[in-house]
């Protein structure tokens, strides 16, 4: 894909995403009326989900016919090699409860890589996006990563999901707190990204997770001058990854402490 046809693609989905969480933000704030079912252990979906996931797949595909679309909750479509990559509410156990911590993410992954990003949070009414060379921005204006290097004045976010054991869980958040690191569970892995390409968190780490909810984060965190661990692997579509993302100059202290 060339740089006109990305710079397009990019333009289009910061469109969507706003569309979407204005459609997301509608429901969270009737949320009582709102169709709720599960997935599986503390995993659920709603109808907000749902329908802002057709509304980005219509929108996207219209435009963009050739690419291929994965949703979290319509699975793949098309067979085209650019794919678009959804997740229409991260943060979906915030959203049904009312906590205002969620977003709606769209990237656009080619050949293994991420191209282009965007996650609104429409609470915040925040606009996080990155293009691959092309800076990552925060409603417009750039971002970048904290560049602290003392662990002991950092914060990192951390996710967890019953889609993994729990055991190391409790052993990860420990090691984290005998470095003299501060954590955060927030509860959206996507803005966990985010956040820390906009320098409010040192790094994000969860042991799984998967690609819908980070496909837009991962550029963002890249082009903010983040350090990615290797996300993108040949199975990562169908078996997720575990993801950690931080400045740099604590990138290799957190992965020492979540490898031993
Ligand atoms: C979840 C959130 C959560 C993370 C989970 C994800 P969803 O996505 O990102 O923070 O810990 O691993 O599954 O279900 O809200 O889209």
């Amino acid at each position: 894909m060339d740089s006109d046809q990305l710079e397009q693609r990019a333009r289009v989905a910061a469109t969507v995403v706003r569309e979407a969480g204005a459609l997301a933000l509608d429901y969270f704030r009737r949320r009582g009326d709102l169709r709720i079912d599960s997935k599986g252990l503390q995993d659920m979906v709603s109808q907000a989900d749902r329908e802002c996931e057709d509304l980005i797949f219509a929108r996207l595909s219209e435009a963009f016919p050739a690419d291929s679309f994965l949703g979290e909750e319509g699975g793949l479509r098309g067979t085209g090699s650019a794919m678009w990559v959804v997740d229409p509410i991260d943060g979906t156990a915030n959203f049904v409860r009312g906590i205002p911590h969620w977003c709606v993410s769209i990237g656009l992954i080619e050949d293994g890589r991420a191209l282009c990003g965007v996650l609104y949070d429409p609470v915040a009414d925040e606009l996080f996006a990155g293009v691959a060379g092309g800076g990552a921005t925060l409603n417009g204006t750039p971002i970048g990563v904290t560049g602290e290097t003392d662990i002991r004045k950092t914060r990192v976010g951390i996710g967890f999901s019953f889609r993994t054991p729990v055991a190391p869980h409790p052993g990860d958040i420990h090691a984290l707190l005998d470095a003299g690191c501060e954590y955060l569970r927030l509860g959206s892995g996507a803005l966990g990204l985010a956040y820390t390409a906009a320098g409010r968190l040192d790094g994000y780490f969860e042991r799984h997770i998967n690609l819908w909810d980070v496909a837009g984060g991962l550029i963002i965190v890249a082009e903010a001058g983040g350090r990615l661990s290797d996300f993108m692997t040949s199975d990562v579509v169908a078996e997720g990854n575990e993801i950690l993302v931080a400045t740099p100059g604590i990138y290799d202290q957190l992965r020492g402490l979540f490898d031993a």
